[in-house]
């Protein structure tokens, strides 16, 4: 295997670069842009932003998270009655596009999307906070994913630790989100552990 992306979610924290492939921003309210602008001018270097809109209305908030750097806009399926037009006003705001399904959204759905979108989200956990049950009933649509769009980035996004990651390689996520389990002990082993494990 050439191993899985490991993006640092930073729901409850405010460490940001500690070894992670990219940053992954859960957005619940308006000032998420802010915090974007915040980070970028406290780090060396310049993380890959990913952001997990998790709002009504996702449509709204396209251009302050694009002006304020972030690279890519993943969204919500069920949030947006319109995916066609949001995902056009995502590209042309210059940032990559994610689109992702909750836990009750079957994958189908998700399919008619995957050639216009540069990663598909399958979520582990029901939206909301850090540290949650991983579910591990989502795998099978991961595998479908996979199955049928070979090229496709995958992220899997709730509850993944060294002993559920596995899981989610296996089933073919290539991008893979940890929040709170990097946080809790030494971010850098954790998420070099993770590393190996997808590896394997
Ligand atoms: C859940 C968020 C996740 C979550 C990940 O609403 O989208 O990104 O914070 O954290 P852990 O790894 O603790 O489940
Ligand atoms: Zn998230």
């Amino acid at each position: 295997a050439s191993g899985c992306k490991i993006g640092l979610s930073i729901l409850n924290s405010d460490l940001a670069s500690l070894g992670a492939d990219y940053l992954h921003l859960d957005a619940f309210c308006s000032q998420h842009h802010l915090l974007v602008e915040s980070l970028q001018n406290q780090l060396a270097q310049d993380p890959f932003f990913d952001m997990h809109m998790m709002v009504s209305r996702p449509e709204q908030w396209v251009k302050p998270t694009a002006v304020a750097g972030a690279n890519q806009y993943t969204f919500h399926l069920e949030a947006t009655e319109n995916p066609a037009a949001l995902i056009k006003d995502i590209r042309e705001n210059g940032m990559k596009v994610g689109l992702a399904i909750k836990p009750g959204t079957t994958v189908e759905y998700l399919a008619p999307w995957a050639h216009q979108i540069d990663m598909a989200l399958v979520m582990t956990v029901e939206a909301g906070f850090g540290g949650q049950k991983f579910m591990e009933d989502m795998m099978p649509k991961v595998h479908w994913l996979r199955t049928q769009f070979p090229s496709l980035d995958i992220e899997v996004d709730g509850g993944v630790d060294p002993d559920t990651i596995h899981k989610c390689a296996e089933a073919g996520a290539n991008v893979i989100v940890s929040g709170s389990v990097i946080m809790s002990e030494d971010p850098r082993s954790v998420i070099n552990l993770l590393r190996n494990v997808c590896l394997e």
